[in-house]
Order: structure tokens, then C-alpha cells, then sequence
């Protein structure tokens, strides 16, 4: 049954990645009474940057891995709940070694799922549409808690892997959790190497924008504060045991969406390079997220997909010192993969 928490003292792992630390500036602006402990091992994706400037007795950092179970015993005692982010998160970088997708999303969410369980702690798990496969452009339906898995990449079977886990954990061991898989999402703080974030900083680097395959690939795009309201509204109010999907209807095909960003940014909308498809690259993505709005009452707020990207765009302007530092390696890096 529903028990809903009001959390005084939440851990948030992967919090100085994208979603994660959208979460914690989501916390610390409307949740005054909970205090946050960002557990974060600082990879390439990581920058504490992205959680700078938050007040120091509300956000406290520990630099550290999720697979690390002796910290773990150190840490998550005292927190009444684990919200955890941390992956492996980038689809092309899992084709080009998986190795450390097996241990951070399985093993660590097998670690963190064992700290729940030995204190007793309530655990969120963020997950992804993507541990449903893909849908072909024809097809009316869209993913449900219902859809069974069937996750096309290295990445997206880790995160299924770890889906699973849960379930057990809950079922065989008790552990009070509840798990969310939602779809691509958009915002400030995004790493360069994911599809808006590089194409933005790709033109304002004076560099082509490079779009996959025959571009007409489709992702149910979100904005990061609405993942953030609905992740909290579960973890407060959802029931154990639960998944809920999380979507807000921005279904667009890649091409539309880089079109969108050439207007906006005074390009040509064919200034832009064709490159090679992603090995299994997933056709579409659709949520019905009914579940969580009737049940629980979420809405999101940022529908207006253009008026977001609007401002993400604006934010890339304004925040070269962010990703500059990390733009040319990961060109580097698509460039050897012929992307
Ligand atoms: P990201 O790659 O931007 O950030 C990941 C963060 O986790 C980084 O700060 C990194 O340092 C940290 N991390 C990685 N391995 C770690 C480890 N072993 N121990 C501790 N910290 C570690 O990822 P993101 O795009 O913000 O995604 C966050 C979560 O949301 C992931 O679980 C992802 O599967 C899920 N998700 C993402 C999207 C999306 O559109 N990006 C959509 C649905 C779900
Ligand atoms: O659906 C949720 C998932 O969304 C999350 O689980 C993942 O963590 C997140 O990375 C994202 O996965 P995608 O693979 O959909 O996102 P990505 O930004 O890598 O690519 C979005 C689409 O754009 C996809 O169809 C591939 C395409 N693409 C991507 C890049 C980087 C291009 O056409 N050109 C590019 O340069």
C-alpha cells in the first residue's frame, strides 16, 4: 500500500551528472525541508560544477563509486531515501565498451540495492524507456508499465538488468522501492556528447551538425524539470513495488528537432552533415504516461517543446566555460567512430 514519505534526508547518486543534478537544483528550490547528500564518482559525465553555488547546509558532496559497498555502509545510514541516477548513460559509448555499463548499472545498482535492504532505506530507481525496445513510426501504440522488455543495446540491457533487480529486491527481500523509466530528456547541463547539446555546440563551434542514418529516428523529448517533479511525486507518493512511466507527449523525429535548432540558432536548415547510423539504433520511443498522471495527479509543465529548446540553446550560449573544456574530445571521439 501507499505510505507517503516526506523526506528530511535524501542520497542522490550520480547528482552532479545531467538528470541528477537537475534534481538536486529541483529539491533545493521547492523542497526547503530536505536536505540532500550527492554521492558521485566524477567520470567524464560528472562535474561538480553543475552543483555549485547550492547552499552548503542543504547539498552535501561525497566523491565516490556506487559500487563501493564499504562507503556505501559508511554513507546511507541516516538517509530515509535513496534516489539513484548514477549510470553509464550514452547509447554509442556502450557499443564501443560495454565493460563499464556492467558495472556501474548493474553492479552498483546491485550495491545500492543491498544498503537499502540492510538499513532499511526507501530506494527510487531511475530508469529508462529504452529497456522496452523500439516501435516501429506506424505503429499507434506507445510503451506501458504493461510492455514487456526488450532492450535493443548494450547500455539499455544494463539498465533493464538493473529494472530487474529491483523487482527481486522488493519482492524477495522486502526493500520499500518504487522505479521510473522515462523518456529522452532535454535541459541545461546536458554532456556535449548527447544529440541537442551537440548539435548546439557544434554550430556554435562553427562545426556541421551531424544527424544519424536517414534522421527520421523518433524520441518522446521531455524537459529535465518535469522528470524531476515526477520523480519526486513517486518517491513521495508512489506505491512499493511500483514502476511508473514518465512522458509528456513531445514525440519528434531527429530531423524536425535539428531543423528546429538550425532556425533558431540563423542556419540554413540543410546546413548539416548526414553520418553513419548507431549499430541497432532504436527506431522510435513513445510513453503513455496515464499511470502516473491519473494515479498520482503529475503533469508536467514544460509542453511547449520549442519554447524549451529556446532556452536550452540560450543556455549553451551562455555557459561556454561548461562544456569547451570537454567539446573537443568528444568530437575527437565521434570523429574515429566515423560520427
Ligand atoms: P549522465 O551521464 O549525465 O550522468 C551520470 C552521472 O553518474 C555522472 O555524474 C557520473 O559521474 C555518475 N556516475 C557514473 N558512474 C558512477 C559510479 N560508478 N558511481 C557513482 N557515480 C557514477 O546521465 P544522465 O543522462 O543524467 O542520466 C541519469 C540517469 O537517468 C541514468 O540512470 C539514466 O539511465 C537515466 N535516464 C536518462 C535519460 C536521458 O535522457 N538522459 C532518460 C531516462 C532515464
Ligand atoms: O530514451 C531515454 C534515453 O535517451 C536515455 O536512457 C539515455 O540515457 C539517453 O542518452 C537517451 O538515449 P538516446 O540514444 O535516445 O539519446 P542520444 O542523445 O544519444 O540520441 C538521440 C537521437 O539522436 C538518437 O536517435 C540518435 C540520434 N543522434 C545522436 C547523436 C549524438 C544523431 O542523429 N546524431 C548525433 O550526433
Amino acid at each position: 500500500m501507499a505510505k507517503d514519505l516526506s523526506p528530511k534526508n535524501i542520497l542522490v547518486t550520480g547528482g552532479c551528472g545531467f538528470i541528477g543534478s537537475n534534481f538536486v537544483h529541483y529539491v533545493v528550490k521547492n523542497h526547503p525541508e530536505t536536505h540532500v547528500t550527492v554521492l558521485d564518482a566524477l567520470t567524464y559525465a560528472g562535474n561538480i560544477e553543475n552543483i555549485a553555488g547550492l547552499p552548503e547546509d542543504r547539498v552535501e558532496f561525497v566523491h565516490g563509486n556506487i559500487c563501493d559497498a564499504d562507503l556505501l555502509d559508511k554513507i546511507v545510514p541516516g538517509h530515509d531515501a535513496i534516489v539513484h541516477y548514477a549510470a553509464e548513460s550514452h547509447n554509442d559509448n556502450s557499443i564501443a565498451d560495454p565493460e563499464p555499463f556492467l558495472r556501474t548499472n548493474v553492479e552498483g545498482t546491485y550495491r545500492l540495492l543491498e544498503a537499502a535492504r540492510k538499513y532499511d532505506v526507501r530506494y527510487h530507481h531511475i530508469s529508462t524507456d529504452e529497456v522496452y525496445g523500439d516501435l516501429a513510426l506506424d505503429d499507434p501504440a506507445r510503451f506501458t508499465e504493461e510492455t514487456p522488455y526488450h532492450p535493443s543495446s548494450p547500455y539499455s540491457s544494463t539498465k533493464a538488468a538493473s529494472d530487474l533487480l529491483v523487482r527481486a529486491w522488493v519482492r524477495t527481500f522486502g526493500v520499500q522501492a518504487t522505479i521510473s523509466n522515462c523518456s529522452n530528456n532535454y535541459g541545461p547541463y546536458q554532456h556535449v556528447e548527447k544529440f541537442i547539446p551537440r548539435q548546439i555546440t557544434n554550430i556554435l563551434t562553427g562545426v556541421r551538425p551531424k544527424l544519424y542514418g536517414d534522421g527520421l529516428n523518433v524520441r518522446d523529448w521531455i524537459h529535465t524539470d518535469d522528470h524531476s517533479s515526477a520523480v519526486w511525486t513517486i518517491l513521495t507518493r508512489g506505491r512499493i513495488g511500483e514502476t511508473y512511466l514518465i512522458g509528456a507527449d513531445g514525440e519528434r523525429n531527429n530531423l524536425t528537432v535539428l531543423r528546429d535548432i538550425l532556425e533558431m540558432m540563423g542556419k540554413d536548415p540543410d546546413d548539416f552533415d548526414w553520418v553513419k547510423d548507431r549499430p541497432g539504433h532504436d527506431r522510435r520511443y513513445a510513453i503513455d504516461s496515464t499511470k502516473l498522471r491519473t494515479e498520482l495527479g503529475w503533469t508536467p509543465e514544460h509542453t511547449d517543446f520549442r519554447e524549451g529548446l529556446e532556452h536550452t540553446i540560450r543556455w549553451y550560449e551562455e555557459n561556454r566555460a561548461w562544456w569547451e573544456p570537454v567539446k573537443a574530445k568528444t568530437e575527437a571521439r565521434y570523429k574515429a567512430q566515423g560520427q
